[in-house]
């Protein structure tokens, strides 16, 4: 991965660091609230006529099932008997504040969660974490992204569909160059999963 320079740690941060495996679980049970209330919203995007909206939504669960994946593995090595978390959705209010609240959500673990977490892992030597959190933090941003424009055209939605990498849960909007790579890990586009 290239040398990156949006790393650091806002100074605000709420984040407590713990081991890397406590932290490896922190973000399990982040990105399952997450994927959780996404999802909910997807519903309450769809019913309130934000069909696109909608489709952002499920594709951003689907990432953020992605990251529960690689980060629940890396505990599953050393816990074998790690049982998965659970969440339950909130209540879904309009979609543009959903949006918001989604923004809100990833803006805390682009810059303060994955962050924080990425430094611990450093420091205890677990490259395969340092890559498992720094390849989320970077899909959170542009998953902010993508909400925020979302949020900024909510009034002139069209057809784009929405394109997400299986490895690190990237997510595009419109069709992705057909032999172009994701720019987080470098998968082929061909393999991103429509939404
Ligand atoms: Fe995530
Ligand atoms: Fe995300
Ligand atoms: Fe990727």
């Amino acid at each position: 991965m290239a040398e990156l320079n949006n790393m650091n740690i806002v100074p605000n941060a709420t984040t407590v660091p713990g081991t890397t495996v406590e932290n490896l679980k922190a973000a399990v049970m982040g990105e399952t609230g997450a994927t959780t209330k996404y999802t909910a919203y997807a519903a309450a995007a769809d019913a309130q006529g934000f069909g696109q909206i909608g489709r952002l939504f499920r594709a951003a669960a689907a990432a953020e099932k992605i990251h529960i994946e690689m980060e629940a593995k890396l505990v599953e090595e050393v816990e074998p008997d790690y049982v998965r978390p659970t969440a339950e959705a909130p209540e879904s209010l309009t979609t543009d504040v959903n949006l918001i609240d989604a923004i809100l959500g990833e803006i805390y673990e682009t810059c303060d969660m994955y962050p924080t977490f990425i430094k611990a892992a450093e420091a205890e030597g677990n490259a395969a974490a340092v890559k498992v959190f720094t390849r989320a933090k970077l899909a959170e941003a542009y998953h902010a992204e993508r909400y925020l424009d979302a949020y900024n055209t909510i009034d002139r939605l069209n057809d784009d569909k929405y394109y997400v990498c299986p490895v690190c849960g990237y997510i595009e909007k419109g069709t992705p160059d057909p032999d172009g790579r994701c720019p987080i890990c470098g998968a082929p586009t061909k393999r991103f999963m429509e939404f």
